[in-house]
């Protein structure tokens, strides 16, 4: 998937910004606040219509100003095509090809990327709740049936709880109680065999694009685990397990009023020359491993759906040292990657690929 031209005529503090990106390395340099992640962002938008920094459509509308439009011409399927998406207040609106979609995020599945900003270290710092996030939104996109899954199993926890909330220990209660552990242990051993399978397939590419940016220095690796029960790999058998785990929680549950065992409240650990990076490892090596996960992600992607995603890096530059962003700059083959960063003098050491300066909401030619 190459994106072959850029019209951000307003979004943001982008004003009539066009511009033909190379098929491979691009880098978007400028000083702070010059409009080089509002780039970015525009660029995700096509995958989903959903911004990666705000919830709020709205806030991409400049200022002073009724709507924002951006359209891109990308090939893909072996041919040239083009999504136009404008938004105003209250609707959004999305073309292919010329033609208005029913729906605006019909768009989802037409154009793939993968987005790595700072806020993405969540993926090494942050709570097991936004590693859980990652996984899921990761493995939806591959397999929509993973996302009807887990809002099944999301509100079946839910009604467990709300049980559990007003218990009043009559036998009615716990045949309810049986039921909805016989529930949540199915869905919930398809949810953490689909966790495990796509953690398997993700640790095999991040542990190759990681030996790549550390030139081989250093190992990495990513462990799931199935908190508060024993580790299975089977699908029946991790069911057994985590109806095991209910039953054995249930004391428990009641006094607590909480669901405590489950997918729900799993977590993944990522492991750098055998310990936990999070507490171990340094800033440059977070942010590789970060990095490292999402384009195994992007990796995954191209897998199923035989394109290769465009990458679109926000600020991944600081607190690399050289060899780091040279293999960022120089190694990623075959992928279109978008690059910001303030410091020119990395653009510098680009062996091809295209660098644009952005200066107050326009591309400095
Ligand atoms: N809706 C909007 N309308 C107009 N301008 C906006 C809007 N939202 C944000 N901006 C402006 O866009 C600019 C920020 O752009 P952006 O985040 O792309 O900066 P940047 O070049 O990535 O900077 P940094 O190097 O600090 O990350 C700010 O000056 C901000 O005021
Ligand atoms: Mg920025």
């Amino acid at each position: 998937m190459k994106i072959t031209k850029l019209n951000l005529s307003s979004f943001r503090n982008l004003k009539d910004v066009e511009f033909f990106p190379d098929e491979g390395i691009n880098v978007i340099y400028g000083e702070n606040g010059q409009g080089k992640t509002n780039i970015i962002e525009a660029i995700w938008l096509f995958t989903g219509f959903k911004s990666f920094r705000t919830r709020k459509n709205s806030e991409m509308i400049p200022y002073n100003e009724e709507k924002y439009e951006i359209s891109m011409d990308y090939f893909s399927e072996n041919r040239e095509q083009n999504i136009k998406l404008s938004s105003d207040i209250s609707k959004q609106e999305t073309y292919k090809n010329g033609v208005k979609m029913v729906s605006p995020r019909s768009i989802i599945g037409e154009f793939f990327s993968v987005v790595f900003s700072p806020s993405h270290l969540n993926l090494i710092k942050g709570g097991p709740d936004e590693k859980r996030k990652f996984l899921d939104i990761a493995i939806s996109q591959l397999k929509p049936s993973y996302a009807r899954m887990l809002s099944d199993y999301v509100r079946s926890v839910k009604q467990r709880n709300a049980l559990l909330k007003n218990f009043n220990d009559t036998s009615y209660e716990y045949d309810m109680l049986d039921c909805w552990d016989e529930r949540i242990s199915t869905l919930g051993g398809k949810i953490t065999f689909e966790r495990l399978k796509y953690v398997d397939e993700l640790t095999e590419s991040a542990i190759e694009i990681y030996d790549g940016i550390s030139s081989g220095k250093e190992i990495l690796s990513v462990k799931y685990n199935q908190v508060g029960r024993e580790a299975k790999n089977e699908e029946k058998e991790i069911t057994d397990a985590l109806c095991d785990a209910l039953k054995k929680s249930r004391e428990n549950d009641i006094k607590n009023k909480f669901t405590s065992k489950g997918p729900h409240r799993d977590d993944f650990e990522v492991i750098l020359n055998s310990k936990n990076i999070k507490n171990f490892g340094s800033q440059g090596q977070q942010r590789s491993a970060a990095l490292s996960l999402k384009l195994a992600e992007a990796s995954l992607i191209k897998k199923i759906n035989d394109e290769q995603p465009v990458a679109l890096l926000d600020d991944v530059m600081s607190e690399l040292d050289t060899s780091r962003q040279d293999y960022i700059l120089n190694k990623l083959k075959d992928w279109q990657v978008f690059i910001s960063c303030c410091e020119p003098t990395q653009v510098l050491r680009m062996q091809s690929g295209k660098s644009f300066k952005v200066e107050n909401g326009k591309i400095i030619f």
